[in-house]
């Protein structure tokens, strides 16, 4: 099953290549001219950090994105976190629709399983937009882009049959790892 036609990850890589540090970087450097002519230097400020934040974001959680997609592995790949999604969250199946209906939410973002730094408890979080909702000391193990560009060129409005691909084309593997790195940090 392939997650992504061509046409769709074309407008994702396009959305990651304009979100580089380099155009980060040319945006900081362009923008206050305009924004100084439009706005305040109270209100430009503002915007100015909107707009950076939204872009350095954007940039981190598609490459979280891609790097935990491509192989048609399953859960079995990454023992420890399975173990640790069941102590917290009383099983695999708890999680994964929790997981779900957190990606169901209305709007556009990110819906994200996160491991917590200080306790290591893990649990799922709606992402809106690039940078609303980022919790203070969590750590992304998955990630799932659920703007309407990572879907609706092969689903329409069916958000619900994308995820379902999705969660086909997890690399477990990879969170495996995140989640071994996490319990590090959390030591
Ligand atoms: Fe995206």
């Amino acid at each position: 099953m392939i997650l992504l036609s061509s046409a769709t990850a074309s407008v994702l890589r396009t959305g990651v290549d304009r979100s580089t540090s380099k155009r980060s970087m040319e945006l900081l450097f362009l923008s206050p001219m305009y924004l100084v002519v439009q706005l305040s230097p109270k209100e430009s400020s503002i915007r100015l950090t909107q707009l950076i934040n939204c872009l350095q974001y954007g940039m981190r959680l598609h490459e979280y994105y891609f790097d935990n997609l491509g192989k048609k592995g399953s859960s079995v790949d990454a023992p420890n976190l399975l173990k640790k999604m069941t102590e917290d969250l009383g099983s695999y199946e708890a999680w994964e629709n929790d997981f779900k209906a957190t990606g169901s939410i209305r709007g556009i973002g990110w819906a994200i399983l996160y491991q917590d730094s200080i306790t290591g408890r893990l649990f799922n979080q709606w992402i809106n937009e690039h940078e609303t909702g980022h919790p203070a000391g969590g750590m992304p193990i998955l990630v799932m882009d659920v703007f309407e560009h990572a879907y609706m060129l092969d689903y329409g409005l069916i958000r619900a049959d994308y995820i379902e691909t999705f969660f086909r084309n997890i690399n477990w593997e990879v969170l495996e790892g995140r989640f071994k790195a996490a319990i590090l940090l959390c030591q």
